[in-house]
Parts: structure tokens; C-alpha cells; sequence
């Protein structure tokens, strides 16, 4: 007897667990860190752009999709398309999963190991921290150990299944995590001195501002949302039919956006408020703000706060990487969802011991310019998700079609709508794959001929 396919018991649980998708490190580690580099509000700014221009309409199409076929992505494009090879849009996906989850993971060790450490009087004032940081990475064996352990988390959520798993976690999860974000910040900007980094995300700077920027704020956006590799596919395959696709999405968005902010507001008025660079690059959360925690009042709880709140971001995205996977093999070759986990979850962390190793015994191990856990993400958020990104609005605005799109998208409850006309439907005929593809040639473009 076939067994049924789960479904989300709430709009809210799908909303939090899709939320909780895309609030990660992108929102914290990587958008703190793009934003301090390039711009601060000026990179902002763009960024809300692309998020709604680009984002929005991806993400209804993705949900769509999921929805319409209740399939894991590889099923979603093949019931669609019965007979054109767009199932192997739904497969750069699932390659996808295992790239981005098995570095995601090793930087979320780091998150997970730094909470214990913040226990443990990470914050003397004799602790250098950029020395701290690298010996912690650069040691090949303890690292691996929290990397494992953050992905048998992972694997034990996803065991338990799509509501008793993932959504009973992102439901006590995701309200604790914008509770310490907030406390976070609240800390922050009561700083002495936190004005300067206030204004720093307040007012643009657009001199700093390239066509790069550009490129590198729709990348950003494509992360953040958790978009082109099926994720979205695989949550939408899970939604009701009465609950509403455009409104939830535009709440997904605003979500993760806020928490994007948030974390910006957390970061940089405390970082300006003692003195530190924030153009320090991906050392942002690891190096600077532990300088941070040690000269603030009470620095020891913030920073636990901090790599904790950091922990639980990876924590329910890493969940959303591995269930794509994981859907694919239950739906597709009829695995049990355990056997899955676990066999996935254990592949995705032996991937994960390279970038890991990558700061240690393979470190000479080079290209481009890049480590190995460099490379993973480049490949991953340069050349995959925009790829899959710009198939998957191909494939929903010219073959599945804009009148199914619109269908499938309005059916729920609900007022907002879009009708197969222009308006929404020109986003996704014309500016979304035009902009991806802009972005696609942009990043090969920046690093061989740049
Ligand atoms: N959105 C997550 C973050 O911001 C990362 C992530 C989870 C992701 N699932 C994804 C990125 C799917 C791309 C595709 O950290």
C-alpha cells in the first residue's frame, strides 16, 4: 500500500520551515560579511532588489512546482515533462545538496564548536583571536569531529520525518532564533559608541559599489532564499492546496530579510563601537566579533548567544539540503526514509572531510586561487544554483507555462493573485532569466578573465 506523502499540518509550519531554510549562515556569516566589504547599505539596498525582482518570482515558481507534482525535484520536472530530459534540472539539484551541505556543515562545526568555547573563557583579553581561529581550523582532526556531530543532528532530524522532524524543530527553533537575534542586537546598538556602525548600514556608500556588487547581491539572494537546486520544490511538495503560495512566499522573504538585517544591526554597530574592520572578509564572525565579545560588559553570554543563534541558522537549512536528497531516493528508488538519512547524511559529511582538511594537511591543495572549501562554495553558489536557478524559470515560464504557473500559484486561500498576463508573468519570462543569466556569464567572467 502506497503510503501517503506527508504534508505540512499548518501555513505556519511550512512558513517557518522554508523561513528556517533560508535564515542560515548565509544571513549572518555571509551577508554581514559581503555587506561590510562592499558598501554597507549601498550593498543593502541592491540586495532588497534583487530579492524581490529576482527572489520572489523564483521562489513562487519553485513552491509551484513542488505543489502542482508533490515530488521531490527530479519526480517534479519529470511528471511535468514526461518527455524532455528536465529531470536533469531536478539532478543539479540533488549534486547541488551534496556540494553546499558537506562545506555547510564544516562551517557550521565551527559555529557549534565556538558556542562550547564561548563557555569555556574564549574571551580573555590574551586571546588573539585571528591566531585562535586558525589554529581551531587548521587542526585536521577536531574540527572533523564537530562537523560530524552537526551532521548527525541533521540526519536525526530528518529521520524523524517532515512534521514530526523538521517542522516540531523549526517550531521551537525559529521563534528562539529571532528572540536571541533581537536580543543580540539590542545589546548592540546601546553600545557607547554603536552610532558609527548604525550609520554604516543606513547610509549607502555607492562609491564602493561596482557591477560586480550587483552580481554578487543577486548570488547573495539565491543563497539566502535557499533557491535554484529544489529545496524550495521539495518544501512547496509538502504544502496543503488550501494553503496560499504568494503571500507565503512574500513572508518566507521578509523573514529571512529581516533576520539579514537584524544580524546587520547586531554586527556592525558593535564591531565600529571598539574599533574593528568591517571589511574584515569571511573572519567577520569568527575572528572580529570574539574581539568584540571580550571587551564588551557580559561579552561571554553575548558570545555564546551569538554562536548558538549561529548553530540553529545552520541547523534548519542544513535540514532542508539533506531532505531534497532524502525525498529523492524515498519517492524515486522507494528507500526508507531512515536508511536514507543516514546513508546521504554519512556521504555528505566523507564529501565535507576535504574542505575541511583543506585548512591542515591539504592546504596546498589550490585553485584559482581558492582552498578547497572556497572552491566548493564557488562552484556551488557561482555556477549551480544559478544554473539550476535560470532552468528551473526557464522551465516554469515557457514549458510548464505561464497559465499552469498561475494556476497552481493562485489555488488557496488568500487575496494576492497573479494572472498568466504581464505584471508577475513578465519578472518571470523576462527580467528573472535574463538577470541569472547576466549573473551566470558575470561570475565565470570574474574569476578567469578578470
Ligand atoms: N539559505 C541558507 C543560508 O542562507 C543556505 C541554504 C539552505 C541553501 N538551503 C539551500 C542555499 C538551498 C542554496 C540552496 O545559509
Amino acid at each position: 500500500m502506497a503510503e501517503e506523502r506527508a504534508q505540512w499540518t499548518s501555513r505556519v509550519g511550512f512558513i517557518l520551515a522554508a523561513a528556517g531554510s533560508a535564515v542560515g549562515l548565509g544571513n549572518i556569516w555571509r551577508f554581514s560579511y559581503a555587506a561590510g566589504t562592499e558598501g554597507g547599505g549601498a550593498f543593502i539596498l541592491i540586495y532588497l532588489a534583487a530579492a524581490v525582482f529576482i527572489g520572489y518570482p523564483l521562489l513562487v515558481s519553485e513552491i509551484s512546482i513542488g505543489r502542482a507534482t508533490r515530488k521531490n525535484p527530479i519526480g517534479a520536472f519529470r511528471t511535468l515533462a514526461p518527455n524532455a530530459p528536465w529531470w536533469l534540472v531536478g539532478a543539479i539539484g540533488v549534486l547541488t545538496a551534496f556540494v553546499i551541505l558537506s562545506y555547510y556543515s564544516v562551517v557550521a562545526g565551527w559555529a557549534f564548536a565556538y558556542t562550547f568555547e564561548s563557555l569555556r573563557g574564549l574571551y580573555q583579553p590574551s586571546v588573539d583571536h585571528a591566531e585562535h581561529f586558525t589554529k581551531h581550523i587548521s587542526d585536521p582532526v577536531a574540527p572533523i569531529l564537530w562537523h560530524a556531530a552537526f551532521m548527525a543532528i541533521t540526519i536525526g532530524v530528518i529521520a524523524m520525518g517532515v512534521v514530526k522532524g523538521i517542522q516540531r524543530v523549526v517550531q521551537v527553533l525559529m521563534p528562539l532564533l529571532f528572540l536571541l537575534a533581537i536580543v543580540i542586537m539590542i545589546r548592540s546598538i546601546t553600545l557607547p559608541g554603536a552610532g558609527e556602525g548604525i550609520a554604516f548600514i543606513l547610509t549607502p556608500d555607492f562609491s564602493e559599489v561596482t557591477p560586480l556588487t550587483v552580481l554578487h547581491a543577486v548570488a547573495q539572494a539565491f543563497f539566502t532564499i535557499s533557491l535554484g537546486m529544489g529545496a524550495m520544490i521539495t518544501y512547496g511538495s509538502y504544502l496543503r492546496k488550501k494553503d496560499p503560495i504568494p503571500s507565503s512566499a512574500g513572508t518566507i522573504i521578509g523573514l529571512d530579510t529581516f533576520v539579514a538585517i537584524i544580524a546587520g544591526f547586531a554586527i556592525f554597530p558593535a564591531v565600529f563601537a571598539f574599533g574593528f574592520d568591517p571589511a574584515a572578509g569571511p573572519g567577520l564572525a569568527f575572528i572580529t566579533l570574539p574581539g568584540v565579545f571580550t571587551e564588551m560588559p557580559l561579552g561571554a553570554v553575548f558570545g555564546f548567544l551569538f554562536f548558538l543563534l549561529l548553530t540553529i541558522a545552520a541547523l534548519t537549512s542544513s535540514i532542508s539540503l539533506l531532505e531534497v536528497v532524502v525525498a529523492w531516493l524515498k519517492d524515486e528508488h522507494k528507500w526508507k526514509r531512515t536508511k536514507a538519512a543516514v546513508v546521504v547524511g554519512c556521504a555528505m559529511f566523507a564529501i565535507g572531510v576535504l574542505p575541511s582538511l583543506g585548512y591542515s594537511v591539504l592546504s596546498h591543495v589550490q585553485a584559482f586561487e581558492m582552498n578547497i572549501l572556497d572552491l566548493y562554495d564557488w562552484f556551488a553558489t557561482s555556477i549551480l544554483l544559478p544554473l539550476g536557478g535560470l532552468l528551473t524559470i526557464i522551465f516554469a515560464g515557457y514549458v510548464w507555462g505561464a497559465r499552469k504557473l498561475s494556476e497552481e500559484a493562485n489555488e488557496g486561500t488568500g487575496k494576492l493573485r497573479f494572472g498568466p498576463g504581464m505584471g508577475f508573468m513578465f519578472l518571470v519570462k523576462v527580467v528573472v532569466p535574463l538577470a541569472v543569466l547576466a549573473v551566470l556569464i558575470a561570475g565565470l567572467y570574474e574569476k578567469f578573465a578578470a
